[in-house]
């Protein structure tokens, strides 16, 4: 490993440009950039993940990724950010990146170029590995598995290898789902040795246990190169296959989820994915931490997308004018009284999409209309687009994603639907909270921690929301919904208070990552 540092050192030259500027890193002193403020060691922490707003987003893991570092605290703390440098970005945001260095790397028995790139957006500091080969595709991700796992393998282990070359020496790696779950055993395995590397710790936060980066052992193990001995029932093998999210579980020195249900959840064999045995065991470890939104990117008061402006106090009458906004639009029946329900989503099994398309035809003779936005499985686009040609006035399928309209319909819509199977936090049901527009979700992970059902007797509650994943239990759900918005509308509109007041900013989860930050680096 060693060699490989050294081999790196002698190409720290901007070779391309060939302005020929060593970037920052001394051999022996390792200049780890341990900055100081008002007398405190400042702490450094790299977050490492597949995608980050507003560089690259497929789901909420980018949103997580784009807002949590902003908002740790910078006198303490040093936030920076890694992600894959992807051809599919948008152009203007290639444009803002700027070349660091490159060297060669040891990968899947070649050399391989790795770039490094940066930018700094809204006060964060961004690296971005760069690799053509790996990450050239239309899309962030492929449709082909081992093809997914030979890639993030390679980010996983050019991110260790970048970090002397850049001389930011983290004292926490702070990584996220299976695709940087070898972080964590490379940091145990070759880049243990070494002023550089020795006491860096590891964190990884579970945003979706369902992907976890699985593939034969025998094929893993040529890829990334770790030995035999790493591919056991107790290491990265489940189920006979190598894993490299279990790799991160096994190997982090605290694992995170983002929610305290889903914490709790995972340890039980419905949502644990074959991993709940894993999780158990290592529970001492495992805390939900509940994910926050961005306030200022989602705020109905000073939101460009949206037509009418509105706040907690005027959503009476300024809200709904974006509802015949959106009427319009979209080609609805334009009518300010009618319910609008807003659905924004992947369109995968995963949202509770088939109880939906169970009862459809059922919901839709109610007096409501359905706005949908996303893409995803092609059964539900195809679902979706039936019922909007079925239900024409009714219900609007815009099977794509528009950032602007998405916001349009947070603030448009009076309801949120989100009926989940499971939902490890879930971010559309606080947005839709910020917005003043009712969550109905179903009470699973993220979404019971932060939607508290409405209580007609005490007159409390943000949302709607039922127990069990039964299509009829939902649409009884919605229908009590309906009554309370048509027939108790001052119950309605203080729900709405209640929801607007609700604070699901990142201030204090921020705070509950940074006590973890401190307590590991001790
Ligand atoms: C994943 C989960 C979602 C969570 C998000 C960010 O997309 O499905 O529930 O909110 O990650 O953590």
């Amino acid at each position: 490993m060693l060699s490989l540092l050294e081999q790196m050192l002698v190409q720290t030259f901007d070779e391309r440009s060939g302005a020929g500027t060593p970037v920052a890193f001394q051999r022996s002193g390792c200049n780890f950039l341990i900055n100081s403020v008002e007398g405190f060691p400042m702490k450094n922490i790299l977050f490492a993940a597949s995608e980050g707003v507003p560089f690259i987003k497929t789901g909420g893991l980018a949103d997580v990724v784009g807002s949590l570092p902003k908002c740790i605290d910078k006198k303490y703390f040093d936030v920076r950010v890694i992600i894959p440098k992807y051809a599919c970005m948008k152009q203007e945001l290639k444009d803002k990146l700027n070349y660091v260095t490159h060297f060669y790397m040891d990968y899947n028995w070649k050399n391989v170029y790795v770039g490094i790139l940066e930018a700094e957006e809204d006060g964060v500091h961004y690296y971005f590995i760069d690799n053509e080969t790996y990450f050239n595709g239309p899309k962030p991700y492929s449709d082909d598995p081992r093809w997914e796992i030979e890639r993030y393998a390679f980010f996983s282990k050019a991110v260790l290898s970048a970090l002397p070359v850049i001389g930011f020496r983290p004292d926490v790696i702070h990584c996220h789902d299976w695709q940087t779950g070898l972080i964590p055993v490379y940091l145990k395995e070759r880049f243990r040795e070494g002023d550089f590397f020795r006491g860096i710790k590891s964190i990884i936060t579970i945003h979706n246990l369902k992907f976890q980066g699985r593939w034969d052992t025998k094929t893993v193990q040529n890829i990334t190169g770790l030995p035999e001995y790493y591919f056991t029932p107790d290491k990265l093998e489940a189920y006979k296959d190598a894993n490299l999210l279990k790799g991160g579980i096994v190997y982090a020195d605290a694992v995170t989820t983002v929610s305290d249900t889903y914490a709790e959840e995972i340890k039980t064999p419905f949502y644990g994915e074959g991993l709940d045995g894993l999780l158990r065991a290592r529970s001492r470890d495992l805390r939900g931490i509940v994910n926050g939104i961005d306030y200022t990117d989602f705020n109905p008061e000073t939101d460009k997308h949206i037509p009418y402006p509105y706040n907690a106090v005027n959503f009476r009458k300024e809200k709904v004018k974006n509802k015949k906004d959106l009427q319009q639009e979209l080609g609805l029946r334009q009518d300010d009284k009618k319910m609008m329900i807003g659905l924004v989503s992947r369109l995968t099994d995963q949202k509770g999409l088939d109880l939906i398309a169970y009862v459809m035809d059922e919901l839709c003779q109610d007096d409501i209309q359905l706005v949908v936005l996303g893409t995803g499985e092609e059964r539900y686009e195809n679902m979706f687009r039936h019922f909007d040609w079925k239900y024409n006035d009714k219900v609007s399928a815009n099977i794509y994603y528009s950032d602007p309209l998405s916001h349009k319909i947070y603030a448009a819509c009076d309801a949120f639907l989100m009926p989940s199977l499971f939902e490890p936090c879930g971010l559309s049901q606080l947005m839709a909270l910020r917005y003043g527009t009712i969550p109905i979700v179903r009470e699973t992970g993220g979404l019971k921690d932060t939607v508290a059902p409405y209580n007609e007797y005490e007159s409390t509650g943000t949302g709607f929301s039922f127990t069990n994943y039964n299509a009829h239990e939902m649409l009884n759900t919605i229908r009590y919904a309906e009554h309370i918005y048509y027939d108790k509308k001052r119950e309605w509109n203080k729900l709405v208070d209640r929801a607007m007041a609700a604070d699901f900013s990142w201030h204090v989860s921020a705070a509950r990552y940074q006590e973890m930050y401190d307590w590991l680096i001790g």
